[in-house]
């Protein structure tokens, strides 16, 4: 298979922007074009202020743009030019009709693939960037072939497993990279193709090649059993809490066994991101599908436990404060779903913002990267005059009766609790929804302070406990 040495990657989002910009720093005899509907993204991609955040990403973008990274809005004529064509659309959770709520929209996903076959005039390796239902490539396949015009197309599968935060980390030095093909003379072709590629800055012994349907699938199993270690972790969090056991010296204890591992073993306010619920909803979906009713149960109670988790941490907040938050200033000190990144999708603070809210209280709102994101993620409660994004995160705890530890940002490790303490309505209390905070400094400091899994440290006297 002689191809040009071009690449295109349709969908210029938190996986295509990244993941491209890292092949065309390694690969220098390619050339790598981002195309994506949205308009507004491919001008941010071209300018000073990148459409996404990640530690490392600028610097390579700065790099390498203009010299073999592209961003267009031309898709037509892209799909033209290149014979590699990666496809890193959005896969969210369907909103409506059968499935809603569970499984995959593969709206994006089928557009594409159409648009591929629509302008293709040559053969093309497609391949599946996006997080997919195990047999996508079937259905892909089919759509490209049905028309019978000699072109041939051959899909493979390559799911992304950088993380966001660590993205430019995770993809200069991956634990593997996944590739499937259909076991067919191009389909292997076509895999060696992609292996290339990735040889070029990533240990061959790192590059697994599987069948499609167990890299498709394999993709969805890793962030359910990620997502199940925090939840696991987050359920025992609720047992300390009544038992005067300390989660972290539990996780501490489980983690050092090194059939366990001790990564992914923080207790929290619950996991959010893009990917981790929508998939393991996704996975549930083709469990029960296929009639695996146990097995969907099973995962499931990850996303259950999730929930809980994020109820239990406002119910805390509710009990401790003397169960009413009517009036109360309470500010939440991280709106991204985790730190480094600006991104807020399925993030705690949305869940615990609204029931916040509910509860009737002031909620103010502060974060490095994503406060933008505030009126995209709570639009509809704006009008409740009880939302304040104020970005410095002194100026956002002045006259609050409580703060809340959304999002890991190393940032607020360093405040100076003393200046925030005085600045507050007394008693004042913390509710460290990460585990990241000096509890016994806060506590001495004249804090009630209240974290995941351990003892509540109060002021008070245990009558009111
Ligand atoms: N975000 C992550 O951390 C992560 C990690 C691994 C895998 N994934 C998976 O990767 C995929 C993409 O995720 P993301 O976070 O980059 O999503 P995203 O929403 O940030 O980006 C997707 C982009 O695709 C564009 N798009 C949609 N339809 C298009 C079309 N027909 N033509 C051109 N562009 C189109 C959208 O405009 C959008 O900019 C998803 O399947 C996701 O599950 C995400």
């Amino acid at each position: 298979m002689e191809l040009k040495k071009k690449i295109l990657c349709i969908g210029a989002g938190y996986v295509g922007g990244p993941t491209m910009a890292v092949i065309a720093k390694h690969c220098p005899e390619y050339q790598v074009t981002i195309v994506d509907i949205n308009n507004e993204r491919i001008a941010a991609w071209n300018s000073e202020e990148l459409p996404v955040y990640e530690p490392g990403l600028e610097e390579i973008v700065r790099q390498q743009r203009g010299k073999n990274l592209f961003f267009s809005n031309d898709i037509e004529t892209a799909i033209k030019d290149n014979d590699i064509i990666f496809v890193s659309v959005n896969t969210p959770t369907k909103a409506y009709g059968e499935g809603k709520g569970m499984a995959a929209d593969l709206q994006y996903w089928e557009k594409t693939a159409r648009q591929i076959l629509n302008h293709a005039e040559s053969s093309k390796i497609v391949i599946e960037k996006s997080t997919l239902p195990v047999k996508t490539a079937l259905a892909m396949e089919r759509i490209l072939h049905s028309q019978n015009n000699g072109i041939s197309f051959d899909v493979l599968s390559n799911p992304e497993f950088m993380a966001e935060g660590s993205a430019i980390d995770d993809l200069e030095k991956p634990d593997r990279v996944l590739i499937g093909c259909q076991e067919t003379e191009t389909g292997c072709q076509a895999r060696d193709i992609l292996v290339d590629i990735y040889a070029h800055w990533v240990p061959r012994e790192k590059i697994l090649t599987a069948n499609i349907w167990s890299s498709e699938l394999s993709k969805l199993v890793a962030n359910a059993f990620l997502a199940q270690r925090i939840s696991s972790v987050n359920a025992i969090s609720a047992l300390c809490e009544k038992t005067e056991a300390d989660i972290a010296e539990v996780s501490r204890a489980v983690g050092l066994d090194s059939r366990i591992g001790s990564k992914f073993l923080n207790a929290s306010v619950g996991f959010g991101g893009s990917c981790f619920k929508k998939d393991i909803l996704n996975l549930v979906y083709l469990c029960r599908a296929y009639d695996l009713n146990e097995v969907a149960d099973y995962w499931e109670g990850v996303v259950r436990i999730n929930d809980y988790q994020k109820k239990r941490f406002v119910l805390n907040m509710l009990t401790s404060m003397f169960n009413t938050l009517a009036g109360k200033r309470i500010a939440l000190f991280g709106f991204a779903f985790k730190a480094d990144t600006g991104d807020t999708r399925e993030s705690p603070a949305i869940d615990v913002a609204r029931h916040l809210l509910g509860e009737m209280a002031e909620v103010v709102i502060t974060d490095p990267q994503a406060l933008d994101n505030v009126h995209l993620e709570l639009g509809d409660l704006l009008d409740t005059g009880r939302i304040h994004p104020i970005s410095d995160p002194y100026e956002a705890a002045k006259g609050c009766h409580a703060l809340a530890i959304m999002t890991e940002w190393g940032l607020y490790k360093q405040l100076d609790y003393e200046k925030i303490f005085h600045s507050m309505v007394h008693p004042s209390f913390i509710f460290d929804g990460r585990n990241i905070l000096d509890h016994n400094r806060l506590y001495e400091m004249g804090f009630n302070v209240y974290s995941i899994g351990k003892m509540p440290m109060t002021h008070f006297g245990t009558e009111l406990l």
